[in-house]
């Protein structure tokens, strides 16, 4: 952070002193003024509801530019990592700073793949829950009960611990992910096999069983190794800023990573995959491609309550570099499984050309997100879609890591603790009950 020899001078009409407040530039983006003194001087708060305008903290892991539809992580473009890298080059490019050399990336792999085990007593807190739970119910425990079994990687304030739990998260959450699947599907676990890939033992562990060898289908892994790569992370989103604030209070990672996995949850962020292929099979019931305009015409329509899953981002006001991504590795798989013609993509597909060129959506720079195809590549792969969401949050899990890692490491950090403005009863007595 530099700070720039510009400064912001704030002036009241009520003839109050005016303040000055520094600013700051960044590398790349918009710069930001510094009211960290301005309750102090003036005894006002600034109101942000929804942080539209506020900047919560400094990073240096993922930059996106909403208007050009730019996502970089570490400076690298989204477009060259999903087609040059694997996700855990990514992820080691996330929690590093920078791509490995081949020595670390074959270090950093051996070391992911030797910690994909979890502890055997994980499988009898599953039995605690309904077979029929929602996978994200199930992981939301399963990732916070990860703290009762690892005493020794709990110290947020001990970097060597912090490393340690940073590997045991993103190497367990695959086996997590398909326990949960497993135990919806009354199927007996699958355990990791060292000799896959990272994607390849996941597949293996969700749809392998213990009758036969299961066969990895090279274009599937390489689809699913994209799919954690382009939701590995996105800066402050509200998942990420949850694990920050979570994380702020000196509670263990396990635990702040279970409240990212709780907010990523809902339909407005990362459950809206679910939610969006959920709509296109309600489309697709209710008479397909020739239903389509009267469906956009109840997204218009404010009093609906209908919104067009997939579509719309806080700060993308351009095409979603991500979606174009997952566009194509739906084409790939799609024809990989001879299912060219699935008519959820046609339909999607339909959805996104009306809307491009509906003057609702261009005036509201609405375009697709990365929830819009994701959706249809994973039921192709066979992904049930109560289950989207929990692939989300595996591949978020190093993001949340790298973004808490970061602000750990930050000597100024300290617990996040908002302010309000009071809209309530001013100060009154209680009355007895006979005269209220
Ligand atoms: C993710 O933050 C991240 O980076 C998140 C994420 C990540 O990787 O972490 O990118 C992952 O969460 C992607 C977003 C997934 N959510 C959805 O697809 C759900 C549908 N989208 C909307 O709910 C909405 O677009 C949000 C929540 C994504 C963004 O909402 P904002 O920024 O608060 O924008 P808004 O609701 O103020 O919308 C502006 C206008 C409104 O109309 P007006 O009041 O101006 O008339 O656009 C309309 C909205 O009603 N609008 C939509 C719409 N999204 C916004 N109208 C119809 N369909 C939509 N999808």
């Amino acid at each position: 952070m530099k700070l720039s020899d510009n400064k912001a001078t704030m002036s009241f009409a009520n003839g109050a002193p005016s303040i000055e407040l520094p600013i700051y530039h960044g590398n790349i983006g918009p710069d930001v003024i510094d009211i960290r003194k301005l309750y102090a001087q003036t005894g006002m708060f600034t109101y942000d509801p929804g942080f539209l305008s506020t900047a919560s903290c400094q990073s240096a892991i993922t930059y996106i530019d909403g208007d050009k539809g730019e996502l970089l992580h570490r400076g690298y473009p989204i477009e060259q990592l999903a087609t040059q890298c694997d996700y855990l080059d990514t992820c080691y490019l996330l929690l590093n700073g920078d791509l490995p050399n081949a020595t670390e990336r074959n270090d950093f792999h051996k070391l992911v793949i030797n910690h994909t085990m979890v502890n055997e007593q994980m499988q009898f807190f599953l039995r605690g829950f309904r077979r029929d739970a929602h996978p994200m119910a199930v992981l939301t425990g399963l990732v916070g009960a990860l703290s009762a079994f690892y005493h020794d990687s709990t110290d947020i304030n001990n970097p060597e611990h912090r490393r340690i739990a940073a590997i045991r998260l993103i190497a367990k959450m695959p086996t997590l992910v398909a326990m949960a699947y497993k135990y919806g599907m009354g199927q007996p676990y699958m355990y990791p096999r060292n000799e896959l890939s990272y994607a390849g033992n996941f597949l293996r562990m969700m749809f392998g069983t213990p009758c036969e060898d299961y066969k990895v289908n090279p274009v599937i892994e390489k689809a699913m190794d994209r799919i954690f790569i382009l939701h590995a992370d996105h800066e402050q989103n509200a998942s990420t800023s949850t694990v920050r604030l979570c994380g702020s209070s000196g509670t263990n990672p396990f635990a702040a990573i279970a409240a990212g996995v709780a907010c990523l949850w809902g339909p407005a962020h990362g459950g809206a995959n679910e939610a969006c292929l959920n709509m296109l099979e309600e489309i697709q019931a209710n008479g397909g491609v020739a239903k389509v305009g009267q469906f956009m015409e109840q997204v218009k329509d404010k009093n609906s309550g209908v919104k067009l899953m997939g579509f719309g981002h806080r700060v993308y006001k351009n095409y979603d570099p991500r979606a174009k991504l997952m566009q194509e590795t739906c084409n790939e798989v799609l024809a990989a499984l001879g299912l060219e013609n699935d008519p959820l993509f046609k339909l999607a597909k339909q959805l996104e050309k009306i809307a491009l060129e509906d003057d609702y959506f261009v005036q509201r720079k609405l375009y697709p997100n990365v929830d819009f195809y994701s959706g249809i590549v994973q039921r192709a792969i066979g992904i049930p879609v109560s289950l989207f969401t929990g692939i989300f949050a595996l591949a978020r899990t190093v993001g949340w890591i790298a973004q808490l890692n970061e602000m750990l490491a930050d000597p100024e950090y300290k617990i996040g603790r908002p302010r309000q403005l009071f809209s309530g009863n001013v100060k009154r007595d209680i009355k007895p009950i006979d005269q209220r």
